[in-house]
């Protein structure tokens, strides 16, 4: 028996010569990438960058297969290429068996005891924040959240190997070249290029971050300590085909690119968290009561972040309402099958989580915030229809990590305070992450 031809991948309405769907992207890019789920099947084609087409998978099934099953041969697409270019080559820009071996040899610094022994440095770092703030103070949330992801993940990486105003240099640099990827990533080429200050301030910033790792790396190989961080860890990493340790240089690069992969995506994430806390006070009252119950008076520990499941339900919750992830690419290298589809070699390909996580046929009232939809009672997402973390060889290598740092600085700042939301309206923005466009709230101190 013959399987009839798969019908033809649409292309979206709406596309003008030369700028493709750049109208409709500028104007609300998350409206539109979501009326591309109503209006069309499982695979349609629309043009992010002009002259470029790009395939985006709307089907859970088809993004799995996308995801897991042709993971290893496919290349990551032209997001991830652009920020090699711009941060040097690491595990999140690599595809292949070259990334098999630079995964392999991160993965250590990930492990849940390492992951323990970060616990401390998180908390310390979230009660330092909110001992700043003050009874009454109107606080951008956003931007503090954006400062705190940033300061749990450096310290992480740099505790023991950088003094206190090398360290402070840094945070501002890596805080630099944090806030300028994402644009830089989605504009073309030439605007790089062009020498405005911003980007030289880039330029500038990318450049220091590169020769302060360098120099820390150079001294924690003379002295040959072990000082306990992170940089310690990657610098005894080693490639297992050749056994050689990572150079300077591609610590460097790694540890670029996990500030960006690791800050924008949890300040995002703790944002929203506090946003729909603050919308929520029942919710907020149950996380309290269950904080109560399993610290009583003391701090949260790494043991805990497995014993407080309404907590780990709310962040679920938002990780499915809010998630971060606008558009995940790939690129097919050979010619491929996707489902009944046969795609050419050099087709780019997306996917997008947010709208992934609010399809009415995947969650039923997909637009209410409900953490109880998780409680084991409930009735399970369809498989594929639930990835905050992605599947298959690239699935995020810091959820663990990522997880620990939200429950961590939940936990410490519910039971400091509690953030007002006034009458405020709060609309999301999708940039390198979708995030709340802007977020204040007032301080309430318990
Ligand atoms: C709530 C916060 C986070 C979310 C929602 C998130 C989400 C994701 C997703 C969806 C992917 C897969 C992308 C793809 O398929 O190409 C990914 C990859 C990655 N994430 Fe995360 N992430 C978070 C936090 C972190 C943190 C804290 C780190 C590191 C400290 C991190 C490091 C990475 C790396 C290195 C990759 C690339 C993995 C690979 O290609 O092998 N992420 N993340």
């Amino acid at each position: 028996m013959t399987l009839a031809a798969p019908p033809p991948i649409p292309r979206a309405a709406g596309s003008f010569p030369l700028l493709g769907h750049a109208v409709q992207l500028l104007r609300d890019n998350l409206g539109f990438v979501a009326s591309l789920r109503r209006d069309y099947g499982p695979l349609v084609e629309i043009t992010l960058q002009p002259g470029t087409r790009t395939v985006i998978v709307q089907d859970p099934e088809l993004i799995r297969t996308m995801l897991v099953d042709l993971g290893p041969s496919l290349d990551k697409g032209r997001f991830f290429e652009k920020m090699g270019e711009l941060l040097g080559d690491s595990v999140v820009t690599a595809a292949g068996q070259h990334h098999v071996r630079k995964r392999r040899q991160l993965q250590p610094a990930f492990a849940r005891d390492e992951i323990a022994r970060y616990v401390d440095i998180m908390r310390d770092e979230v009660t330092a924040h909110v001992d700043g703030w003050r009874e009454g103070q109107t606080l951008d949330v956003r931007e503090t959240m954006v400062g705190l992801s940033l300061d749990m993940l450096a310290k992480t990486v740099f505790s023991g190997s950088l003094d206190e105003g090398t360290f402070r240099r840094l945070r501002e640099d890596l805080s630099v070249v944090m806030n300028g990827v994402g644009a830089r990533v989605m504009l073309p080429d030439w605007v790089a290029r062009l020498p405005l200050p911003h980007n030289r301030r880039f330029d500038r910033s990318r450049d220091a971050v590169r020769a302060t790792v360098q120099r820390a790396v150079d001294e924690l190989q003379a002295s040959g300590h072990d000082t306990g961080d992170m940089l310690s860890l990657l610098l005894r990493a080693r490639d297992e085909t050749t056994g050689r340790p990572l150079t300077g240089h591609q610590i460097c690069s790694e540890i670029l690119t996990l500030a960006v992969a690791g800050t924008e995506t949890t300040a995002s994430v703790l944002s929203w968290t506090l946003y729909e806390l603050a919308r929520h006070p029942d919710v907020e009252a149950r996380v309290l009561t269950e904080l109560d119950e399993v610290l009583g008076d003391r701090p949260v520990t790494f043991e805990d972040v497995t014993r407080l499941p309404y907590l780990r339900r709310v962040i679920d919750e938002v990780l499915r309402l809010h998630h971060t992830g606008w558009l995940v690419t790939r690129r097919t290298v050979t010619e491929t099958r996707l489902g009944r589809w046969t795609l050419p070699a050099g087709t780019e390909l997306a996917y997008c989580q947010h709208a992934l996580h609010r399809d009415p046929e995947l969650f039923t009232d997909p637009l209410s915030f409900d953490p109880d939809r998780w409680l084991d009672s409930a009735q399970p997402p369809p498989s594929g229809a639930f990835l905050p973390f992605g599947a298959g060889k690239h699935r995020c290598i810091g959820d663990r990590f990522a997880l620990t740092e939200l429950i961590t600085a939940i936990a410490t700042i519910t039971r400091r305070v509690r953030l007002d939301l006034g009458g405020r309206t709060v609309r999301p923005v999708a940039q390198a992450t979708v995030r709340p466009r802007t977020l204040t709230m007032d301080v309430r101190l318990r």
